[in-house]
């Protein structure tokens, strides 16, 4: 094998580890008009109010929580209340955008 082959090979490995580190990392960009559609869709609103801060639960309006806190807030139970939402109900892009959409609230 000549070097520059094995140097091209190894430029292609680096940029696959890159790829496969950035990917694990980043988070989904939210799109807060998809998002205010699924919060609706999900029934959040039922709980936690149409604004986020007008409902019999806590108040989400203006979340100050980081992505991957706020997937695992859907996907695990932590009291009996809040159902839980698994992949397959809220996929990770649709959890990116409705944070997007609290985000976009006024608390
Ligand atoms: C049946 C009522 C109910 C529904 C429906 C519901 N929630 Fe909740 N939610 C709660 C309650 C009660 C809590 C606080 C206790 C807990 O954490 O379980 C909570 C907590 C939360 C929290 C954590 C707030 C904090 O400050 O730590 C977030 C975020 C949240 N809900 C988002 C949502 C989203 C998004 C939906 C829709 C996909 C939703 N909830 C649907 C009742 C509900």
């Amino acid at each position: 094998m000549s070097s520059s082959s094995v140097f091209s090979m190894s430029v292609c490995i680096t940029l696959l580890a890159t790829s496969i580190f950035l990917f694990g990392c980043t988070s989904p960009e939210g799109n807060v008009a998809d998002g205010q559609r699924w919060y609706r869709m999900h029934n959040c609103y039922a709980c936690h109010g149409d604004k986020g801060n007008d409902g019999g639960g806590p108040k989400i309006a203006g979340l100050n929580m980081g992505y991957r806190s706020f997937v695992h807030r859907l996907r695990n139970a932590e009291t009996p209340i809040m159902p839980i939402y698994p992949q397959d109900k809220i996929s990770d892009q649709d959890a990116a955008d409705i944070l997007a959409f609290l985000k976009s609230l006024e608390k």
